[in-house]
């Protein structure tokens, strides 16, 4: 990477970076950011639940945490007898802990009393044995019918008791943390778009200064008659933002907002799970986002998408030209979601669920057009194989693929993929079909 393309980030509406419509406009598949295809696996880990959304138990450096020889990790679940599009209204938060990395055991729902009517996405920090799990608390507590309102919220007292098996206990404290301001974060009355957004908090502390970080993803006002977007109102409806919290101390429960990292007015509206890889010095910003949330005129893809900085704050420009780093391939558009990157060694893996697989609809509205034991059949509600990175600069490059739910140890040797077994004279036979590894 040449210093001149860090020096390419284009200002944003309300942040220091923005993602454009001209860089969108570039999002296409190539062989370096489509995924294998996914199958199931061959057995269910944990089949008394649906599991989307799922993130790490991780240190203050990012490092994931091993507790007593256990990773440890977080989902979004409901129930697996319930009809998959219904999850989000019932999410709850349970804990899956692992001695290997590749079998999961289910440790239960970890809050008696949450926040909010559902719990969704968050982050998990593993502090001098303490643990704090952030989440959303969505929908109004109390409320008869469900509600889409988003706080941030962070919940304390958390410890990990290995004596006898493994258990998380608390009693737990939670504490609303942030609530959009209304000027750099849209408010819900504020809202003209889509899908409002002010969730899924993610802890994150920068190695090289020290600030400690609580990212999360929102919306950035545009007031009407706004001239945003050459003042077209359709695009400006599309308003995604990357927001930042800072904790001045340090405290894990003391937060105050700062000026978002990135937005994508005109661009899409919904930047989901945003998450840091810090890795050569230098800051890999990394979101979720859907097909349907791309602004009149542009088309993109559920996927990972990424940026790179220089510094935490910006200024950011898109991984590979447009922002694309991983995606599902043409024919199953919709066989997983809700990427999230950590680094190991020196790849970058990617965890994601496996969503809706033996399906190649236009979009993902058409799911709920089948016969609900076709729409129970498709789901796939466990985690996806993780995938292998290679990242060099401001380009990315699918190496291949790891098991589902394959989460290996900080600092464990993965296996050659298979264009370096070939390389090496061990290939299988390139005439029949090779595993869901991809060429080097
Ligand atoms: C992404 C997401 C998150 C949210 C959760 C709700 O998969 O939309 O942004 O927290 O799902 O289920």
């Amino acid at each position: 990477m040449t210093d001149r393309s860090l020096d390419e980030g284009t200002p944003g509406y309300g942040a220091r970076a923005g993602w454009t419509r001209e860089q969108a406009s570039r999002i296409e598949r190539s062989d370096d950011t489509v995924a294998p295809i996914i199958y199931p696996p061959e057995d269910d880990q944990v089949p008394e639940v649906h599991i989307w959304d799922t993130w790490f138990l991780r240190t203050r450096d990012g490092t994931l945490a091993e507790v007593d020889g256990h990773r440890v990790c977080f989902s979004l679940t409901a129930p697996s007898d319930l009809l998959p599009g219904k999850r989000h209204d019932v999410a709850t938060i349970r804990c899956f802990y692992s001695p290997d990395g590749r079998t999961w055991h289910d440790a239960g729902p970890v809050f008696e009393a949450p926040l909010g009517q559902r719990q969704w996405a968050g982050s998990a920090l593993y502090d001098g044995g303490d643990v704090y799990v952030y989440y959303t608390a969505a929908g109004e507590d109390g409320a008869d019918d469900l509600t889409y309102t988003q706080r941030i919220v962070g919940a304390s007292g958390g410890t990990i008791d290995t004596g006898d098996g493994f258990s998380l206990e608390g009693p737990w404290t939670h504490h609303e943390l942030l609530c959009p301001d209304g000027e750099r974060y849209e408010r819900e009355d504020q809202s003209r778009g889509m899908i409002y957004t002010f969730r899924d908090p993610w802890f994150f502390e920068d190695p090289a200064t020290g600030e400690t970080c609580l990212l999360f993803e929102a919306n950035t006002p545009v007031p009407e008659g706004s001239d945003a977007c050459g003042g077209d109102p359709a695009q400006q409806e599309f308003n995604g933002s990357i927001g930042v919290a800072r904790s001045p101390s340090g405290d894990p429960l003391e937060w105050e907002l700062a000026d978002p990292l990135l937005d994508a007015v005109c661009v899409n509206q919904e930047l989901e799970r945003p998450h840091v890889v810090y890795r050569d010095g230098l800051y890999y910003l990394f979101v979720s986002s859907h097909l349907h949330t791309f602004a009149p005129g542009l088309e993109g893809f559920d996927a990972l998408y990424g940026f790179v900085a220089e510094e935490l704050h910006g200024d950011y420009v898109p991984l590979n030209d447009s922002g694309l780093v991983v995606t599902n391939p043409e024919n199953a558009p919709f066989q997983s979601y809700s990427w999230m990157a950590f680094p190991h060694d020196d790849e970058v893996l990617v965890q994601s669920f496996f969503n809706y697989f033996d399906f190649d609809g236009g979009t993902l509205d058409e799911i709920a057009h089948l016969p609900e034991s076709e729409q129970m059949r498709r789901f796939g509600g466990t985690l996806a194989p993780t995938i292998r990175v290679a990242v060099d600069g401001t380009r990315t490059r699918i190496r291949g693929t790891l098991g589902h739910w394959e989460i290996p140890k900080d600092g464990e040797a993965l296996p050659p993929t298979d264009s370096e077994l070939i390389r090496r004279g061990r290939g299988r036979d390139r005439g029949g079909y090779v595993t869901g590894t991809r060429e080097d």
